[in-house]
């Protein structure tokens, strides 16, 4: 597993920081941003975006991750996720995440900049389903 370093640590969880400002959660008032590093060092920033039809709404964590595919990224290897109270990623999320990246490493932190948990992808979602299932 990448180690990071403290500077690495504070600087993604800054950025999710900053991400999280940019939420709309005007239903929920919940905010969330995420911060997506990737292998070849690029970073994609995401926050929730809600809708009047509630199902359509997504979460922070997945808006990175679209963002980083849709810029032909798929090696990643850490992602921070902020919100006021060091909320964990949802169960939708974590299905996403282990599409693409099961020892990524994830960040969970609050807005006051603290880090409340240091994990992986694995970690979050044990005995994973993977495109690995899927081969014949
Ligand atoms: N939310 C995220 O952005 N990420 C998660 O992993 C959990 C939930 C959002 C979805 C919704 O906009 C709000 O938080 C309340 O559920």
């Amino acid at each position: 597993m990448t180690a990071l370093t403290n500077e690495e640590r504070s600087a993604l969880i800054e950025l999710a920081a900053e991400a999280r400002r940019r939420a709309y959660a005007p239903y929920s008032n919940y905010a969330v941003g995420a911060a997506l590093r990737t292998r070849s060092g690029r970073i994609y920033t995401g926050c929730n975006i809600e809708n009047a039809a509630y199902p359509t709404g997504i979460c922070a964590e997945r808006v990175a991750i679209f963002k980083a595919v849709s810029e032909g990224e798929k090696d990643f290897e850490v992602l921070s996720v902020v919100t006021s109270n060091g909320g964990s990623p949802c169960g939708s999320c974590r299905q996403v995440m282990a599409e693409f990246s099961l020892d990524m490493i994830v960040l969970i932190a609050n807005t006051d900049g603290k880090l409340l948990q240091e994990t992986t992808v694995s970690g979050l979602l044990p005995g994973a389903f993977t495109p690995e299932h899927l081969k014949p």
